[in-house]
């Protein structure tokens, strides 16, 4: 199968469709690459904008929100956008606000089930509808498909209950032991939510939609398999008559393989611990994104180029969709994203190579 295509001088057309149709599980010619966090602080014309803005106007204003999407897209031959919001967008109409320090941060985090109860579930059109118009406004611009995203259930009660981010979420597991009750009545009400917010990107435009469960990986086998997957299933599940691929991320989480791989997500997006090729052999039959290690963008462009054909040639057994394995870090030279951008569109499948 062909997916790329060649104009009149002999330059690569990205074909609107690579992207998708890999994640379809047809593998092409080439990996198609997009790169989590590709908009943000490593940019300076992200930055720029970020001076006059707040995180939260730049988001819930779609010009700006589909400007910041489109920045990258300028600068790089990627083969998809991710609509600029964050995970945590459902919260404040839910009736948790958040801010911005630069993480997130719930000044009254949820804890007794009383706070649960209070909840509100707002219907997919009333979560964020400024997220649909900046859908709107990409689709209108970009030539490649736009990917809509939304936190799992788990990742995000783990931010409502814990109050920030936090590298063990000791705080959230503590509670979901205390209170298991309030926890499910929690992912419930999320799992709800999650399914509507992302049915409304899908009617926006969006044509692909990424669930992260960021931090899913926190939690032992048990503790996933009682509150992670059921309801990252139930969100899924909840979008299968739409027809729209669905890439489920989790980090750290090679002991949930078992699990993850029994999820309805056509495509999972994997970190860099393990090579790809190891992953696949977890993972049967699902397309893989990833999983450069994202400091290396920070070394040298040779070192760099090295570890990005490792990952190509990793991936050659199945679909893959070259990305990192979490997000671009702030400190990134746009010069390493461009080199490694380019080194994909010519990197060749090596054919009997898998
Ligand atoms: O280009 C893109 O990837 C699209 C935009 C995007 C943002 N957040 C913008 C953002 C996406 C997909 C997210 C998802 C997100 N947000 C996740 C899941 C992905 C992951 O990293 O695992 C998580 C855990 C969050 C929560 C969050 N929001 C954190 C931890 C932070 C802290 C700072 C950071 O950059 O890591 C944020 C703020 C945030 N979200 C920024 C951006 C560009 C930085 C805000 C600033 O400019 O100061």
């Amino acid at each position: 199968m062909t997916t790329t295509e060649t104009d009149a001088d002999g330059t690569e057309v990205r074909a609107r469709t690579l992207f998708l149709d890999t994640a379809r599980g047809l593998a092409g010619d080439r990996a198609p690459v997009w790169l989590m966090r590709q908009a943000g602080r490593y940019l300076p014309e992200y930055r720029a904008l970020k001076e006059r803005h707040a995180f939260w106007e730049m988001c819930r204003t779609p010009e700006i929100a589909a400007e910041v999407t489109l920045q990258p897209l300028r600068r790089f031959p990627l083969d998809a956008a991710i609509i600029f919001s964050d995970i945590m967008t459902p919260l404040p109409p839910m009736g948790v606000p958040v801010d911005f320090a630069p993480g997130p941060v719930i000044r009254s985090p949820l804890r007794s089930a009383a706070d649960v109860a209070r909840l509100a579930t707002p219907g997919g059109d009333e979560v964020a509808p400024f997220v649909g118009e900046a859908i709107r406004l990409v689709r209108a611009e970009a030539e490649v498909p736009v990917i809509g995203f939304a936190g799992a259930p788990l990742t995000v009660a783990g931010y409502a209950v814990q109050g920030a981010g936090s590298s063990d979420y000791a705080e959230f597991r503590a509670w979901l032991h205390r209170e298991p009750r309030a926890a499910h009545d929690l992912l419930d009400k999320l799992a709800d939510v999650t399914t509507g917010y992302l049915r409304m990107q899908i009617e926006a435009g969006a044509e692909a939609v990424q669930l992260f469960d960021s931090w899913a990986g926190v939690h032992d086998r048990r503790g996933y398999a009682t509150f992670g997957m059921p309801y990252a299933r139930r969100v899924l599940d909840g979008l299968a008559d739409t027809g729209v691929p669905r890439v489920y991320l989790a980090v750290g989480a090679a002991h949930l393989y078992p699990q993850i791989a029994r999820l309805p997500a056509e495509v999972v997006s994997v970190d860099w611990r393990q090579p790809l090729d190891a992953v696949r052999a977890a993972l049967p039959g699902k397309v893989l994104q990833g999983n450069l290690d994202p400091a290396v963008l920070l070394a040298e462009p040779g070192d760099l180029l090295a570890a990005a054909r490792r990952v190509l040639r990793e991936g050659q057994g199945g679909p893959h969709v070259f990305n990192l394995g979490h997000g671009v870090l702030q400190g990134t030279p746009p010069d390493n994203v461009a080199r490694l951008v380019d080194l994909v569109h010519d990197f060749v499948r090596e054919e009997g190579e898998g």
